[in-house]
């Protein structure tokens, strides 16, 4: 327990530079490791996963937004970073002056571009997105060589890299992954036939990685499975991947209630016979979703105990009747393990009927992230501490 804090995700390092050399393993020598991430790296904490990746054989950090890139060199990462989504042209001064590598698919950002780039003397390599059939961001197949054509004139940028991204590499039918795979061949084929050659072409995200090596070309852009997520609930992992983020809070209060009490708001919950509850501060002001009212599960005293009532802002009340000796401040295990016990961030997800990815990245700034090496705390980010 760090003083004060309540409620706090342990983050394991260890972990992170695990998953990234199972991946680097998988891939081969030849094939880049992008690590996305974005999101605060799905809820982990951007700044020291990015890292960590990093050190573990990833060459290039990805994110969405162009202020999350800025937020990683801030911190003093000079690796690539790569700006996966749409950046208005207004953002162009923001890339350049942080060295982060755009993703580019109008003409009106490209030209903002090439004048802040030859304004400051520099040259930004690009990279540009192909809509393989998602129907997000990115340029039809057809409009990519009038596009390479249009920009390829303009200085001080430079085209590094050609991508997309698969809607359904997750489940078990590869099919309509491959299908948007031909379509990305296609599109490379023809820029290429149109005489460019971008270095870096990337298409696969962490499900696609595990199985379908087809699609690795340079470089693959992994997330989920990074932080130990497996990144489909059709089939697992084909190599051991490890949970990154465990979720813990205290015992507030521990209390005998006699049957035909009310618990939380609405009095979703009323016992039946004489239950002990325990109160933990934690709730869906800190990101722990509310459709886990009398639904939701959690670990003390290495025992499952079951949420009553509904989850509110900042607390919840789970039954401990079966778990004898129940102590204020012991342990609230609400993803990760206890003893034998282990809570997933899937068996959550499947509890709030949503996906693992929403259930870490959902995790708001006020839950502490505690850093850990070998066991031991190497870093903190929490509200109040510098
Ligand atoms: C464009 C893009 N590439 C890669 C990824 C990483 O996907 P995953 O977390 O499934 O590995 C994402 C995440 O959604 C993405 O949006």
């Amino acid at each position: 327990m760090i003083e004060g804090i309540v409620t706090w995700a342990e983050i394991d390092l260890d972990a992170v530079e695990h998953n990234v050399r199972a991946f680097k393993r998988h891939v081969g020598e030849q094939v880049e490791v992008i690590a996305v991430v974005k999101a605060n790296a799905y809820g982990h904490g951007a700044v020291p996963v990015g890292k960590a990746a990093l050190a573990a054989g990833a060459t290039r950090l990805a994110v969405h937004r162009a202020i999350e890139g800025v937020e990683l060199r801030r911190a003093g990462i000079t690796a690539p970073i790569l700006v996966m989504g749409y950046t208005p042209p207004s953002g162009a001064a923001m890339m350049v002056a942080w060295d982060l590598t755009p993703s580019v698919t109008t003409l009106e950002f490209a030209q903002a571009l090439s004048a802040q780039a030859s304004a400051n003397g520099k040259r930004i390599p690009i990279h540009v997105k192909v809509d393989t059939g998602m129907s997000r961001y990115g340029l039809m197949p057809p409009e990519v060589v009038p596009f390479l054509q249009a920009v390829g004139g303009l200085p001080g940028l430079s085209l590094e890299g050609l991508f997309t991204h698969f809607a359904t590499a997750d489940s078990a039918d590869a099919a309509g992954a491959l299908a948007q795979l031909a379509i990305f061949q296609r599109a490379l084929a023809a820029a290429r036939e149109a005489g460019f050659s971008p270095p870096v072409v990337h298409a696969a995200n962490s499900a696609a990685t595990m199985r379908l090596p087809q699609a690795y070309f340079n470089a693959v852009r992994s997330g989920v499975a990074l932080y130990g997520l497996q990144p489909s609930v059709e089939w697992t992992a084909p190599f051991e991947i490890q949970p990154v983020l465990s979720l813990k809070s205290l015992v507030a209060r521990v209390r005998r209630l006699p049957a035909g009490a009310g618990i939380g708001y609405g009095f979703t919950y009323v016992t039946k016979e004489p239950a002990t509850v325990a109160l933990a501060p934690i709730g869906y002001g800190d990101g722990y979703h509310r459709v886990l009212s009398n639904q939701g599960v959690v670990l003390v005293g290495g025992q499952r105990a079951p949420l009553l009532g509904r989850v509110s802002m900042d607390q919840i009340v789970v039954d401990v009747s079966h778990i004898s000796g129940v102590q204020m401040d012991d342990e609230v295990v609400l993803i990760g393990r206890q003893g034998t016990e282990h809570i997933r961030a899937e068996e959550v997800a499947r509890m709030a009927g949503t996906i693992n990815y929403e259930v870490t990245t959902a995790l708001l700034p006020r839950v502490a992230r505690i850093f850990q090496r070998g066991g031991k705390v190497v870093e903190i980010k929490a509200l109040g501490i510098a």
